[in-house]
């Protein structure tokens, strides 16, 4: 069957929203012209940022968030349900489009391509109240905004993300999935992040890639020749504290269900493009989120013990510079502010590898 042609558009731009580590953990299955369904994966099984398959159904929502702005370019409205049958590592999407001769462009369209991780230190410019107000009200009303801007908050971010940092240079079940994701030697990348938008400098990046041959070597230089500060300080602190502010979305209400990380994806997908529309930068900064969310459910993420007692630290220390209770979850973590364009990016892979055909 020939795609027609409006969907083609569609997913063609829906391609560039964000996952976790670049995975797009997604397939399509045309229908027809009304009707397409997402078959959406998850990388829980090898990768531990993908907390119980979370992370994907954030991206799956920020997805279905895409292709519904991208369908109003095409005068289609969008309606979506998961099946009910579908779970564990899969999740299926039945997307229903219906014409509307009278919807206008979503004012985000422009942004869908040109949204992008900034990893790099930004300029410490704080966001104005007007900007403050049009990003809390991009998410939906079950989301607070909540945004971390003095000084001291930056700072105590900064602590809070050389924790996380430290367990995620630390923990071998982490180094396989950074063998994994980081193509090396590279400024763009189809399916990972490339080695330039990292983040460290050049010097680093070769001795990163050089020590990350082995995790022999890499224990060997955390261990004897502190192999984790430079970085630590290049990717974590430095970024923390050159920013215009820190972000929280917060939910008013527990996430218990694959829906209900779908929706705040959407939600999160809103948000960033919302950013871009501002001609500012975001990146997430999800691990002390996850670490935080393996420590609440007692889940072991490594096999050795330091990671899983850094990681309830961790989690104590977010709730108390959050000002959250123990029992709520947190849907989105990252920090803003002015700054150029990367000079490299994630790029997708090519529709035709994403169409399942019948
Ligand atoms: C749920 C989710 C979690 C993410 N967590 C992080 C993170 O902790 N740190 C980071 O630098 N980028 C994070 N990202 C950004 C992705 O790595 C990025 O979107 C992807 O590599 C594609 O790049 P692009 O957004 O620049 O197109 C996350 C994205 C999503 C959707």
């Amino acid at each position: 069957m020939t795609i027609p042609d409006p969907i083609v558009r569609i997913l063609t731009l829906a391609r560039w929203a964000p996952s976790g580590d670049n995975c797009q953990p997604w397939k399509f299955e045309i229908i027809n012209e009304k009707h397409v369904v997402v078959h959406g994966t998850d990388t829980r099984e090898w990768c531990l940022y993908d907390f119980d398959g979370h992370a994907s159904h954030i991206a799956h929502g920020a997805l279905i968030e895409t292709i519904r702005i991208a369908a109003s370019a095409e005068k289609l409205t969008v309606s979506w349900k998961r099946r009910g049958d579908s779970a564990g590592t899969t999740a299926i999407y039945d997307i229903h489009f219906q014409p509307e001769p009278e919807l206008s462009d979503d004012p985000l369209l422009p942004f869908i391509e040109s949204r992008v991780v900034q990893r790099r230190m930004m300029k410490t410019t704080p966001l104005t109240e007007e900007q403050k107000r049009t990003l809390a009200s991009a998410v939906a009303p079950d989301l607070e905004v909540v945004f971390f801007e003095t000084g001291s908050d930056k700072s105590n971010i900064a602590k809070l993300l050389w924790r996380s940092a430290y367990v995620r240079l630390t923990c071998p079940e982490a180094y396989s999935v950074h063998r994994e994701v980081i193509e090396w030697n590279a400024r763009l990348s189809i399916d990972r992040i490339p080695e330039e938008a990292v983040g460290v400098d050049r010097l680093t990046a070769r001795l990163m890639r050089w020590v990350m041959h082995s995790w022999k070597r890499v224990s060997f230089f955390n261990k004897f020749l502190f192999g984790t500060i430079l970085p630590r300080i290049q990717l974590d602190v430095l970024p923390a504290i050159f920013c215009g502010t820190h972000a929280l979305l917060k939910p008013k209400a527990r996430l218990s269900s694959t829906d209900d990380y779908v929706t705040a994806g959407m939600s999160i997908q809103r948000f960033w493009l919302t950013v871009a529309s501002q001609g500012l930068y975001l990146q997430p900064q999800m691990t002390p989120v996850i670490f935080r969310w393996y420590a609440r459910h007692e889940k072991p993420f490594s096999a050795l013990p330091e990671p899983m007692s850094v990681a309830k630290e961790i989690s104590d220390r977010f709730e108390k510079l959050a000002n959250i209770d123990k029992q709520d979850d947190l849907a989105f973590f990252c920090r803003l502010g002015e700054s150029s364009p990367p000079r490299s990016r994630s790029l997708r892979k090519a529709l035709g590898d994403l169409i399942i055909r019948s």
